[in-house]
């Protein structure tokens, strides 16, 4: 249970030791889900299937718009009174159609994929296993779904007897970089847990979320249920969607997006009847340390793949890579590196050889600053630059850029860029390095690279995120084995973790059973 209160921003520090049986139980637990789908020989047609399609269009957004607010009252209301049926099916019948819903999100592959492409810019590799993940949800949030009522039998059986009470409503904002994994998580786990949707897809990719959202509509309809329960809708800006967050008939909010998002959600809902209830993952500025007990060519590799995969547009991404003392001023090192970086193929990623894609749109701000201006005591290690491209990847495709030098307390140090730029520090000890680790205001992933049981222990009892990687890449979390979530400045509101056992039964309430007295 600690450790998964650890992932909430305000609570009490999971202890060492908790936390270090925590990693070692994940990784010794196997994979029963398989977001990696490379060696399942059955999906190869449908693949292929996929490479076919990328040319295709995926048709424009079918979901209505809500411009006023009598057009939002509509919906939510809609969403009440379905949602209070759904949450008195039995949860075996809700697990059901859940695994239902893995099947059909497994049929319309070649659809998210192909819609993931157009309108988010990801490439075939990144596409492919995010369907996965997806897939991966829906069959764990249908056992999620059935462990609720084992919960209950289990604290009659304690003598202390509480009941399971879903709520009835439930909005879920997903962010535009994965498009179909987060918005299919936060739907199907609203749907575990008795309770009706209401999805608003992030404004660029919401063919990614419609399609999706058919799929588990297609489950309900087959099993007898209103394809309504999963309602999605876009918003005009502004008032439309503010009186949608803090709408009185709304008990919950899953947002996945920035910390500023976040807040200005909590502040929206801070007056709401039942609470807040917003469970929000947010922002990061990850860093993935290399210690001279390292094997460099699996570092360079996750380094590579943690920085620059969907082109750094990742909250899990890693920003900053920290070498301790030797590996600082290995020449080997550097050049694989730097090797490994400029063969990356830019391109776009409808192109099935392109190695990474387009940022979402054109940089400014923060990432434009990073990818152009050095602070004082940097330098390009590797240079990025804007390829010429034609619309829609205008402006968009960019060699990703390495920069070397990055001082404790800078701008690129401490500030959360989302791009393909990665910044190295060089730490003469690993305590050092961690110091710069948890220095980040934010706390969502984080990795090591070492060879040496003292260091990764070291390592493991000090670090302040919520998913710790040891000598493994620090994106692409898998459902089960590795829950997803930070702490510190990356989350906001309670919040047990994404793909893990708590999940589904925070999204409803736990009431004492006077039945059972
Ligand atoms: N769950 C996503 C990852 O782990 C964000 O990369």
């Amino acid at each position: 249970e600690a450790r998964f209160r650890a992932s909430v921003g305000a609570a009490p520090r999971i202890s060492h030791d908790a936390r270090r049986t925590a990693e070692r139980a994940a990784h010794a637990s196997g994979a029963a889900f398989r977001n990696a789908v490379d060696s399942d020989p059955a999906l190869d047609d449908v693949r292929a299937w996929a490479l076919g399609a990328l040319g295709a269009d995926p048709g424009a957004p079918s979901s209505p718009v809500l411009h006023t607010t009598a057009d939002v009252d509509a919906v939510v209301e809609r969403a009440g009174a379905l949602g209070a049926a759904w949450g008195a099916v039995p949860a075996p019948e809700r697990a059901a159609v859940l695994e239902a819903a893995a099947d059909a999100l497994e049929r319309r592959r070649g659809d998210l994929v192909t819609s993931m492409a157009h309108e988010g810019g990801k490439t075939v590799a990144e596409a492919d296993p995010e369907v996965s993940e997806a897939v991966d949800f829906a069959r764990y949030y249908a056992a999620s779904a059935r462990a609720l009522d084992a919960t209950a039998a289990a604290s009659a059986a304690d003598g202390e007897p509480i009941r399971y009470v879903p709520v009835a409503v439930t909005l879920v904002t997903p962010p535009w970089n994965f498009p179909v994994a987060i918005p299919a998580g936060g739907v199907l786990a609203a749907l575990a847990a008795g309770s009706a949707v209401v999805a608003k897809p992030a404004h660029a990719v919401p063919r990614c979320l419609e399609i999706a959202a058919d799929a588990v509509r297609e489950a309900l309809t087959a099993h007898g249920h209103p394809a309504d329960l999963v309602q999605v809708v876009r918003t005009d800006e502004g008032g439309v969607g503010r009186h949608l967050v803090g709408h009185g008939g709304v008990d919950q909010v899953i947002l996945t997006g920035a910390i500023e998002t976040a807040r200005m959600f909590a502040g929206w809902r801070s007056a709401h009847p039942g609470g807040p209830r917003l469970f929000a993952e947010t922002s990061g500025k990850n860093s993935l340390i290399v210690t001279p007990s390292a094997d460099y060519d699996l570092a360079v590799a996750d380094v590579v793949r943690s920085a620059f995969g969907h082109a750094g547009q990742k909250c899990s991404a890693a920003s900053l890579l920290i070498l301790v003392g030797s590996v600082g001023s290995s020449a080997r090192f550097r050049a694989q590196l730097v090797d490994a970086v400029r063969s990356l193929r830019v391109g776009a990623p409808t192109d099935p050889g392109t190695g990474m894609g387009p940022v979402i749109e054109p940089p400014e701000g923060k990432l434009l600053r990073a990818l152009t201006a050095l602070e004082p005591g940097e330098t390009w290690l590797v240079e990025p630059a804007e390829l010429d491209a034609d619309a829609p990847w205008t402006g968009r495709l960019w060699r990703p850029g390495v920069r070397d030098g990055v001082a404790p307390g800078s701008f690129f140090h401490l500030t959360e860029c989302f791009g393909p730029v990665l910044g190295i520090m060089r730490a003469s000890s690993l305590e050092q390095a961690i110091a710069w680790q948890n220095q980040v205001r934010f706390g969502l992933t984080g990795g090591i690279h070492s060879l040496d049981d003292g260091e990764i222990e070291q390592w493991l009892d000090a670090v302040e995120v919520g998913n710790a990687y040891v000598n493994r890449h620090i994106t692409g979390a898998i459902v089960q084995r590795q829950p997803f979530g930070g702490w510190k400045d990356s989350a906001v509101g309670p919040g047990a973790k994404a793909g893990g056992p708590h999940y589904v039964a925070q999204l409803g309430r736990w009431e004492a059973d006077p039945a059972e007295h």
